[in-house]
């Protein structure tokens, strides 16, 4: 067991202090979502969420590309990273020369890019989406081929949507790469009546096996409305934890993934880089300025 009173306390006095916010995405742990994160949410509504606060310092609980991103739309604000390495597989798979490989592939084709990637990989694209949005974004280009990167699995479950003929880069999540159709088959049957929602990161047969599948939010969203009996999470650990103890009528059951880059992120790492201010990221404008077109597309397209 531990105390984590202390440092709640101690970081929400200095947030004052600071003037500081904390973004927390939904994969953070329980006394960092519930603890001290001023908003929580999935990919799209934490950049949302960034354009809107008054503050002078966002601390991005979360992993590298979100706090890269708040940079892009923020850049006279102060983004501090409490661990620099918190990475991401898929934002470590593609570089823009891959963008350029695909271009030079499938002529002519838009690059729709999962969020999930470093800024020049954004400023390569020409639109970004996250998981909540793709199928739509997707769908709203004047094209009948899209590029998609860097996500393979995203790519194909929004094809199995789409009328698009959907070309993607083969990166994928080291969280939702894991469960099989067979993990979801064998679990219905030794659990009835549980409700499988799966994240669209998932391979398509996954979801293809789930009830329901979508954002860290739109999963969310659907257990708070639905409120199933018993429900498996085919995501990572932390999303059961965070809204269990608002939800005691679903039982959540089954296995979980953790993502071992979202765990790097704690409270003591929050509070030192509040005190020390240590960890800013930057990014060079000229870099962000192409990236920001691609990310406020996709903002201005999800409104
Ligand atoms: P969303 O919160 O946008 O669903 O993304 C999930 C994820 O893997 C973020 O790293
Ligand atoms: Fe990246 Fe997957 Fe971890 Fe999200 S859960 S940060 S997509 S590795």
């Amino acid at each position: 067991w531990v105390n984590f009173a202390p440092y709640v306390k101690a970081i929400n006095e200095l947030k004052k202090k600071r003037n500081a916010v904390i973004l927390g995405h939904n994969y953070m742990t329980p006394e960092i979502y519930h603890g001290v994160s001023d908003f929580v949410g999935d990919s799209l509504q934490i950049a949302m969420k960034a354009q809107e606060v008054d503050a002078e310092v966002i601390v991005q609980a979360g992993v590298h590309f979100m706090a890269e991103t708040t940079k892009i739309l923020c850049p006279e604000k102060t983004v501090l990273m409490p661990d620099m390495e918190a990475g991401c597989s898929l934002a470590e798979s593609i570089t823009a020369d891959g963008i350029e490989e695909m271009r030079a592939k499938y002529p002519g084709a838009p690059v729709v890019t999962y969020v999930n990637t470093t800024a020049d990989v954004k400023a390569a694209s020409d639109i970004c989406c996250t998981s909540s949005n793709a199928l739509q974004i997707v769908d709203a280009l004047d094209s009948d081929t899209v590029i998609m990167t860097p996500d393979q699995y995203l790519a194909q479950n929004v094809a199995n949507q789409s009328k698009k003929n959907i070309v993607y880069w083969p990166g994928s999540c080291i969280v939702h790469e894991q469960y099989t159709a067979q993990d979801l088959k064998d679990f219905r049957e030794w659990n009835p009546g549980t409700r499988l929602i799966a994240h669209p990161e998932c391979p398509p047969d996954v979801v293809a096996e789930a009830d329901f599948s979508g954002s860290t939010s739109g999963i969310i969203k659907y257990v708070t409305d639905e409120k199933p009996e018993k429900a498996m999470l085919i995501t990572e650990c932390s999303m059961a934890s965070n809204i269990a103890d608002e939800l005691p009528e679903v039982d959540f059951v089954g296995p979980c993934n953790m993502c071992p880059y979202m765990k790097k992120i704690s409270l003591e790492k929050i509070l030192y880089v509040l005190h020390t201010m240590e960890n800013k990221v930057e990014v060079d404008e000229a870099v962000a300025e192409g990236a920001r077109l691609a990310v406020q597309k996709m903002i201005d397209m999800s409104r």
